[in-house]
């Protein structure tokens, strides 16, 4: 069943992406431009361009012809703005907002190190994730780290790439990020509404979230209870969740535009998508370390999908009583305990 439910996930995945790129909107029909409000037949004609941007700048808007979307705005003041506000203060803070993330992920590799099993490992495994558990955070997370890696590209590519590789590889590059992003973003849709109704369940917030905040969690030493989840992976559940769905949205209203009729709702999808994006992606840095180096024995619960009781009765001690009670009542009476290490 697992098996099967993986390939549909997989084939619905794959062909929701190639139809973002094959259904495009048409090439336009001939346009005509117009100063907005003009009456009907009256275009530009041969104006220059320079009398053009003169009127844009003080403010005028011009109107395009359009048979599929009727009269559009061709040259607009809004746009002007959208482009302040996307290349400064999202660009600008959210550049920032990433460096930090980073930052304090090399600065808690540093200081913490490697957090290790305190009381040693007991070579007793503890089941902790499903593969289909495993099979929707990979699938997620690859996609995920895909369309992190090229939407940076595409916001910050010009500053950051443009200058070392030069035009034409960066020409490549952008319209590879491009059509990867169009392409997987469907997917991280897919992938991401299974994993909300594969894991909300168990990251429903407790009562014991309280004390491990109060504890600052044991990442700082000392020992924070814990059911399968901790409160800090709660709440970066959730911001996946939310951050996911705004992306998801923006991203299916930038991808079939003739959903909206003004641009405004495209532009505004723009700032909100790039907004989402950045606040997340910083955080996500912070559970990919944890979640491969930064723990002993965290990567091998999401990879095998067993863990050391040791490391289970460190992290999620009152998780791991439940579960080890439950192989208890489960085992029949009398059977001899496997040796430790004894493969399942
Ligand atoms: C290479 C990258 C990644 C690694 C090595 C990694 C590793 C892990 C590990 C080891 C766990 C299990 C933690 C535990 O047992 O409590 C986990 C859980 C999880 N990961 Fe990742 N992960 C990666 C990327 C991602 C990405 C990109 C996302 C989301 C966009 C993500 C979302 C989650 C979620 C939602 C959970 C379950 C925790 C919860 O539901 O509270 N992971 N990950």
């Amino acid at each position: 069943m697992t098996r099967t439910f993986v390939w549909i996930l997989l084939l619905a995945g794959f062909l929701a992406g190639p139809l973002s790129v094959i259904a495009p909107l048409p090439p336009l029909a001939s346009p005509v431009i117009a100063a907005e409000g003009a009456p009907p037949g009256e275009s530009l004609g041969n104006e220059s361009d320079a009398d053009l941007w003169r009127r844009v700048r003080r403010g005028e808007s011009f109107m395009l012809s359009d048979p599929r979307l009727g009269a559009a705005v061709l040259v607009q003041s809004e746009g002007e703005e959208w482009r302040s506000i996307r290349n400064g203060p999202v660009s600008r803070y959210g550049g920032i907002l990433v460096l930090v993330g980073l930052g304090a992920v090399i600065l808690f590799a540093l200081l913490r190190g490697k957090v290790k099993i305190e009381g040693g490992r007991t070579g007793r495994r503890i089941p902790r994730f499903t593969m289909l558990e495993r099979s929707i955070h990979w699938f997620v997370a690859a996609v995920f780290i895909l369309l992190a890696i090229s939407g940076l590209i595409i916001l910050f590519g010009r500053y950051i790439l443009l200058p070392v590789i030069g035009p034409s590889a960066f020409g490549a590059v952008a319209s590879a990020a491009m059509q990867g992003h169009n392409l997987f973003g469907p997917l991280f849709i897919v992938g991401l509404l299974v994993m909300l109704f594969a894991y909300a369940l168990d990251n429903i917030f407790q009562a014991a979230d309280a004390k491990w905040i109060i504890k600052g969690g044991n990442l700082f030493g000392g020992h924070a209870p814990s059911w399968k989840y901790n409160f800090g992976e709660k709440t970066y559940f959730w911001l996946v969740v939310m951050t996911g769905l705004v992306l998801s949205v923006t991203g299916i209203l930038m991808e079939f535009p003739g959903l909206v009729d003004t641009m405004w709702y495209l532009q505004v999808s723009t700032i909100v998508h790039a907004t989402a994006a950045l606040l997340v992606i910083p955080v996500a840095m912070g559970h990919i370390y944890l979640g491969s180096i930064g723990v002993e024995g965290a990567l091998e619960g999401m990879t095998e999908g067993t863990v050391d009781e040791n490391w289970a009765r460190e992290h999620h001690d009152l998780w791991a009583e439940k579960v080890m009670r439950e192989m208890a009542e489960d085992e029949p009476k009398g059977a001899a305990k496997p040796a430790p290490g004894a493969a399942e």
